[in-house]
């Protein structure tokens, strides 16, 4: 969800405003991509780089999750049912930068949700690609060292067992938009063969017709997986 400050700067609005129209967007998408049975969507709110940001960006942002989390609360407690269900990704352990009410609050969020008929919105905060990988590794040198499972018998399936997206359909399709083009740490294991789409188009602008279009694109694509033809 690339392009907010840039979108709220070509409108003379502070940054936070364009972190605003950005939510907007995110639950117009969620809601459409649900709507097309797309079994899967990571959405890369705040990354583990974020934090460099001026301190007011960040707390605006926080300010956001903190909202976006309170809504979703009185959602449950009204038994207003949505379409997708809503997963965290990231480093969310306690002791680490995401405040700790926030931790809490998407804690309670993620055991209400549980519908496996559902899409799955994972939303990566304080998430980095290297991170993940780094944390399945350790996982595995912990099983290794409690020899229930021996390093030459480590397989690929064993590292994507430790990845926070564990147990999720593969990824086919990575949207960046913003026109800036690079990964930015985003799901580096899981997009080894994943098809890329790239727009010029800032996020707050970024319709269900964009998602259409990237998804045609994405169809017209010839996935090979190093095999010919
Ligand atoms: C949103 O866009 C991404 C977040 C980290 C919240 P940006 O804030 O990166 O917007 P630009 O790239 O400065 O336009
Ligand atoms: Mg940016």
């Amino acid at each position: 969800m690339d392009g907010n400050g840039r979108w709220a700067k070509q409108r003379g609005l502070p940054r936070t405003e364009g972190h605003k129209a950005g939510v907007e967007v995110f639950e117009r998408i969620c809601e459409y991509a649900a709507g097309l049975g797309i079994p899967a969507l990571t959405f890369y709110a705040f990354s583990a780089e974020n934090w460099v940001r001026p301190q007011e960006e960040v707390a605006a942002i926080m300010n956001l999750f903190r909202r976006q989390l309170e809504a979703a609360e009185r959602r449950k407690a009204e038994n207003e049912e949505k379409r997708w269900r809503i997963r965290y990704i990231g480093d969310l352990e306690d002791g680490g930068p995401v405040p700790a009410d926030i931790l809490r609050l998407l804690r309670d969020m993620e055991h209400q949700a549980s519908d496996k008929e559902k899409t799955i919105v994972n939303i990566a905060v304080n998430y980095g690609g290297r991170q993940e990988i780094l944390h399945a590794a350790q996982r595995l040198a912990r099983l290794a060292q409690a020899h229930a499972l021996e390093p030459e018998d480590f397989t690929e399936q064993d590292v994507d067992d430790g990845l926070y997206t564990a147990g999720q359909p593969a990824l086919d399709l990575v949207i960046r938009p913003s026109g800036e083009l690079r990964l930015s740490n985003f799901l580096l294991w899981q997009s080894a063969y994943a098809e890329f789409w790239f727009s010029d188009i800032l996020w707050p602008d970024f319709t269900e017709a964009h998602l259409d279009a990237a998804l045609a694109a994405y169809a017209a694509r010839n996935r090979r997986f190093g095999d010919v033809e």
